[in-house]
């Protein structure tokens, strides 16, 4: 093949509540990027509802994959690989784009690469203008992950510290399910506390005073010190408890990150996943870090669930021969 001619990939995701299909060139241009989310199927449950889910994959997926293949304006055969999130996820929804994935590698005969969903998350900041160099420090932020890496290269991770119980998405979701803000949790929570007047502290911190070694995470008792001064104080202020409650969830993450980076003497941190979003989290970080450390937060689409993330990292492993047979199941688990 001729070194200029430039790679494109299709990259599929439907691990958890969005659809999405894109095409990337070179790993760092996306060509066209298509995402259906299905928030509105489940909020009013207030949670994801898998098979309500997979079904919504099965109904959008291939409508997408044409859309995007059009958008980019490409057919199937411009493509030199297809990859899809292969695990963590729902597994009846994580079989929709890997299926259509296996039929399109099978049907046109490119390579099939399963990718990990965590880190196509930290690969987002690549496919923007400000590329991350390694070894740099992923925090992930989601609805289903809460978890720092050091990152030395495309599947190259250390697990440095995640969540022992719920991930910092779920506990949006929980307070705001609670006190009845609307699903996904994050951007209400986020608008309402915003609106505070009195922005005094009324939780304790996360696992305050556990020492520099402790790189856990916990979100389940801050969610219960939610409910529990919403029963004793069922008058309480609405803006100031989702204040006090953002302003802990949020305070664990920059402390962690900054004093692992700084023990590792990493300077280069990219935070990803639904969480990244938020904007009182980008100005705490913003605020603590020092002169030398560099912050990298996608913009909030890339953030998201999106194929373009899968599509982009699937791309480091085409060109380094690695890709997946077509009995490759998917996996709940990382
Ligand atoms: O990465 P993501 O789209 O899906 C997975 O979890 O896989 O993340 C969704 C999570 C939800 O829990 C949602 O409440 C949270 O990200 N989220 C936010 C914000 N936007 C979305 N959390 C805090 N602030 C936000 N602005």
């Amino acid at each position: 093949m001729d070194h200029n001619t430039p790679i494109l990939g299709l990259g599929l995701e439907s691990s958890c509540d969005e659809t999405s299909a894109a095409v990337v060139k070179n790993g760092s241009e996306i060509l066209s990027h298509e995402i259906f989310s299905q928030v509105d199927l489940h909020s009013e449950y207030f949670g994801v509802v898998p098979e309500i889910a997979s079904r919504s994959h099965l109904e959008v997926i291939n409508g997408l994959i044409q859309k995007a293949l059009d958008d980019a304006k490409i057919s199937f055969s411009d493509l030199h690989y297809v990859a899809a999130t292969q695990r963590p996820g729902l597994v009846g929804s994580l079989l929709i784009a890997v299926q259509s994935a296996k039929a399109i590698s099978f049907v046109h005969k490119i390579p099939f690469i399963g990718v990990n969903h965590l880190e196509a998350h930290l690969y987002a900041p690549f496919l923007e203008e400000k590329n991350p160099v390694y070894p740099f420090i992923g925090l992930l932020v989601s609805g289903g992950n809460t978890a720092i890496y050091i990152v030395r290269g495309p599947g190259e991770y250390e697990l440095i510290g995640k969540t022992v119980d719920d991930a910092v998405g779920e506990a949006y979701d929980k307070v705001s399910k609670f006190l009845n803000l609307g699903y996904p949790g994050g951007p209400h929570i986020e608008r309402i506390a915003r609106t505070a007047k009195i922005r005094k502290q009324l939780f304790p911190k996360i696992l305050a005073d556990t020492g520099p070694q402790d790189t856990r995470f916990s979100y389940s008792g801050i969610k219960t010190a939610v409910v529990n001064y919403i029963r004793q104080y069922p008058d309480a202020d609405t803006a100031e408890i989702v204040w006090s409650f953002q302003e802990r969830a949020i305070e664990i993450l920059a402390r962690r990150v900054f004093t692992i980076a700084r023990l590792h003497n990493i300077t280069t941190i990219v935070v990803a996943g639904g969480v990244a979003a938020n904007g009182r989290l980008r100005e705490l970080l913003n605020e603590t870090k020092r002169d030398s450390e560099d912050i990298i937060i996608p913009s909030p689409l890339l953030c998201t669930d999106n194929g373009a993330m899968v599509a982009g990292i699937g791309y480091r492993y085409y060109t380094l021969g690695i890709h997946n047979d077509l009995h490759t199941d998917v996996k709940a688990r990382a």
